[in-house]
This record gives C-alpha cells, structure tokens and sequence, in this order.
C-alpha cells in the first residue's frame, strides 16, 4: 500500500477496510500500526464474512482505531478510503472478480483504493491489483529477495484476475518472462546480493518498454508496479 500514502495522508475521513482478515486479526492490528505512522488517526476497521471470526477478533478491537465486524465485498455500509482484501478472491471463481471489484469499488469513499492480491503462507511473494473507482490502475509484484529462486516463482502468488492466464501469449506471461531473463541477465550481479540483481533487473525491463511506475526506492525493496493495461487478461 506504499503508493496509497498521499491518499492517506489527504483524506477526509482516514477509514481503512481490512476485508476477510481471517482466522486471527493479527493482519490487521498489523496494518493499523503501520498505517498509523503515515497517519495517526487513521481507523481500520476489520470485516469477515465468518460471524465466529469477528467474535475471536474481539478481544483485539481498540475502538475507535481498530474495530472488527461483520461484512463483505458491501463492505458493511462503510465508505473508507482504502481497502485491503488480501488473500480472499483465491477462494472464489475468476469469474466472481469482475462484481467483487466492482462492489468494492463501488463502496470507496470518493478518490479511494482497493488493494486485492494473493500472498504466499509466510508473506515472502506476493502480487496485488490497486484498483479505483474506474477499475484496476496497476499491478504489483513483490517478493522478500533474498529466499527468491527466481522472478517466475511470483506466478504462484500471482492475483485470481491473473493467476488462469500465465500461458504463452498474454500479457502477465511476457511480464514474468522479461523479468525472469532480466534475471538471468543479471546474474553477475548476484554478487553484489539479491537486491541489487532485482535493481538491475526491473531497470532492463523498464529500458525495454514496459510501463514500470515506481521508483528504485521501490524496486530496493523487492517491488514492482506495472501498469495494468499491460497485464490485463
Ligand atoms: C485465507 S483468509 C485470508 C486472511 C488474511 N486476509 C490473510 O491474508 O492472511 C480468507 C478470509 O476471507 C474471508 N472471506 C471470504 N469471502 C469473504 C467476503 N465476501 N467478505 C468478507 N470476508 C470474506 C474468509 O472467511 C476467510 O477468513
């Protein structure tokens, strides 16, 4: 959510959706604290579809700052400026994306974003889509560097609008393959550390035309953001 920080920082009314938390809150006291350092006064609210979920969550809430209750892609009547659903449409059909975007999108407060991706058990690879009220803008792929065998391994992680359409001849399959002959490419850089082969690596892909939008500062910490026209199925 690195790129939402203005946003943040700008809004009104600073309210955070963190939508199918899960089995524990644990993500989004995470997300909370983190976010209250862009912004202090910054709410989150946690929504799960599962009404036993939001009871264990309750011995977490911390009102008005951090609150968890019943809801789902509606979310719940409230009109946050930001809203994570991280790890949620894998379970559903790709074709329940469109009208899951589309609900949630449609419940942002004016100028808001919807973060919804896929990440791996321990948080080492993962992918979103950053959305806005006119439908996905961008696509990011992260990954921790130094336990990445390689940029293909994202494929795994890759968001449910995406992860069906990794074959020859679409958008998201030529991403993943620059990117990993990047890599090999920059082999002799592997010298210097994983880091500084994944800057070498996302500078080649940016210098041969794709719609890189983010910054090394970026880049250093295992990202990029591409975007989504280029990947779109
Ligand atoms: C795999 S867990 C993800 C937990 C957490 N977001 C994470 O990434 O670790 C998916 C959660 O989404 C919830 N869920 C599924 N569909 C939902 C919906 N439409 N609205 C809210 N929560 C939903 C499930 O109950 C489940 O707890």
């Amino acid at each position: 959510m690195a790129n939402c920080g203005d946003l943040l920082r700008a809004a009104a009314d600073p309210l955070v959706v963190d939508l199918g938390y899960g089995a524990t809150p644990v993500t989004t006291i995470e997300l909370r604290a983190r976010l209250a350092a862009v912004r202090p006064d910054v709410r989150v609210i946690g929504l799960e579809i599962d009404p036993a979920r939001v009871a264990a969550a309750a011995a977490a809430t911390d009102p008005p700052w951090l609150e968890f209750r019943r809801g789902g892609f509606e979310l719940a009547g409230h009109r946050p400026v930001l809203v994570r659903a991280l790890n949620v449409l894998r379970q559903y059909d790709e074709s329940e994306v469109p009208a899951a975007w589309r609900t949630m999108t449609g419940a942002l407060a004016s100028g808001g974003l919807l973060v919804e991706g896929t990440c791996d058990e321990l948080g080492r690879l993962a992918s979103w889509v950053t959305l806005d009220a006119t439908g996905p803008r961008w696509l990011t792929l992260a990954a921790r560097l130094g336990t990445l065998p390689r940029p293909a391994t994202l494929a795994e992680r890759l968001p449910k609008a995406l992860i069906h359409h990794n074959v020859p001849g679409t958008g998201v399959h030529a991403l993943l393959a620059a990117l990993d002959g990047a890599w090999q490419a920059a082999a002799a850089y592997a010298a210097f550390g994983a880091r500084q082969r994944w800057l070498r690596s996302v500078a080649a892909l940016r210098e041969s035309g794709w719609p890189v939008l983010d910054r090394p500062a970026r880049w250093r910490l295992g990202e990029v953001t591409i975007a989504w026209p280029a990947v779109a199925p």
